[in-house]
């Protein structure tokens, strides 16, 4: 079979996102539920998305000394991410190339030399993934060490957010990589930020059972009772002012519950609602009153920004029904010291947790033999965006 041609890394728009409505006008399929077990699919996914695509595996923190190395599991496939002894980052497969060992088995440490040593017959690669070292008392004809460096990843480095992909021909960026039509983070100081807490979670699900979640609130009201409270349009199972068939009689009304902004006298996601600590000072009114601030990359990462924190949500396929999140708080250092975040951390949490948690529930309904697919509804429209763009990148085969 021809390998899946490469597609534009970024979703495309559907028509009625340039209209004043959002929502379908018609009632649209969603992918056949074999899409979110069957483990063909799965293997497509991988193959034609997760293979594909520039993936978030860490923070450029993470990596902060030479040396320090992370690896990472992406599907089947097992990465690793050093800093070389020049401070520059870079990825490999972590496979030898002698007979394919696994090179480093610790998901984080520091390189005791510079070098990376296979440790199976020792084999030494320099950071620059060049086979330097072999230590056969003879090498026979016809071998040359250039000819067998480490497999190497391409990798990207966006705004302290480091990105790899696993592509042969890995093109463009991390930052192309964006969903041009979700948010712009740019007025936030994200390179700068440090981590005040991190959430591992391995959900029962399919990866796009999260990406599907996370592009409605029509579960909002039922499933996020704190957060409908924080935001008042979320509690009508809306995303945006422009998801409301009658939002031209409302045009005017800037009551949070038509403009998508926080409960009155609330500024950011937490607990009581209120910031705690300074809030980043190049924010414009807009971004203040909006309260959240979204930016995706898909299949891999989303980030929200907050008034007072940022908040990054990780994803990667561990199995057809599993997936790993990861997320992560960031905070300005002066604001990490100064504050106490708890408020902050137990609401997101709790987000996570619900959303986590009934992605868990409809993964469980998707084996029944006569649900062969759903429908959308009018709400629905960004998870009709999400499917297109899954079936652009299966060729039309899903
Ligand atoms: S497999 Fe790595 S040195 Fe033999
Ligand atoms: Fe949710």
């Amino acid at each position: 079979m021809q390998p899946p041609v490469l597609q534009p890394p970024v979703l495309q728009p559907i028509a009625s996102e340039r209209a004043p409505y959002n929502g379908l006008t018609k009632a649209e399929q969603t992918l056949p539920s074999s899409a979110y077990w069957d483990a063909d699919n799965y293997q497509r996914d991988l193959d034609a998305i997760w293979y594909k695509d520039w993936l978030l595996v860490c923070r450029e923190a993470d990596l902060a000394q030479p040396l320090a190395f992370r690896t990472f599991r992406i599907g089947t496939q097992e990465v690793v991410v050093l800093r070389d002894d020049t401070g520059v980052l870079r990825a490999f497969h972590n496979t030898c190339r002698h007979r394919g060992s696994q090179l480093c088995q610790e998901s984080e440490g520091r390189l005791k030399a510079r070098l990376i040593t296979c440790p199976y017959h020792a084999w030494s690669y320099s950071l620059r993934g060049d086979l330097v070292r072999v230590p056969s008392k003879s090498l026979p004809d016809g071998f040359d060490k250039a000819d067998h460096p480490l497999y190497r990843v391409a990798l990207s480095v966006w705004r302290g957010f480091v990105f790899v992909n696993l592509a042969e021909d890995a093109a463009g960026s991390a930052q192309a990589a964006f969903d041009p039509a979700s948010g712009d983070l740019c007025n936030w100081p994200l390179e700068t930020l440090v981590s005040g807490h991190v959430l591992r979670k391995v959900m029962n699900c399919n990866w796009k059972i999260f990406w599907e979640n996370f592009n409605e609130c029509l579960h909002c009201p039922g499933v996020h009772k704190d957060l409908s409270r924080l935001v008042p349009i979320y509690g009508r199972g809306l995303m945006g002012r422009h998801d409301d068939p009658e939002w031209a009689r409302h045009a005017d009304n800037d009551a949070p519950e038509f403009s998508g902004g926080l409960r009155d006298g609330a500024q950011t996601w937490s607990s009581d609602g209120q910031a705690h600590g300074p809030v980043f000072a190049g924010l414009t009114p807009a971004e203040h009153a909006a309260g959240q601030t979204y930016a995706t990359s898909l299949p891999s990462m989303f980030i929200v920004g907050h008034v007072d924190y940022v908040r990054s949500v990780r994803l990667v396929p561990l199995g057809p029904e599993q997936t790993e999140l990861t997320a992560e708080w960031l905070f300005a250092p002066d604001a990490l010291a100064a504050t106490d975040i708890d408020n902050i951390i137990t609401f997101g949490t709790q987000v996570l947790e619900e959303d986590a948690a009934i992605c868990e529930v409809n993964q469980k309904g998707l084996r029944s033999m006569r649900h062969q697919a759903g429908v959308l509804m009018p709400e629905e429209y960004d998870l009709h965006r999400f499917h297109n763009w899954v079936r652009d990148r299966h060729q039309a085969a899903l």
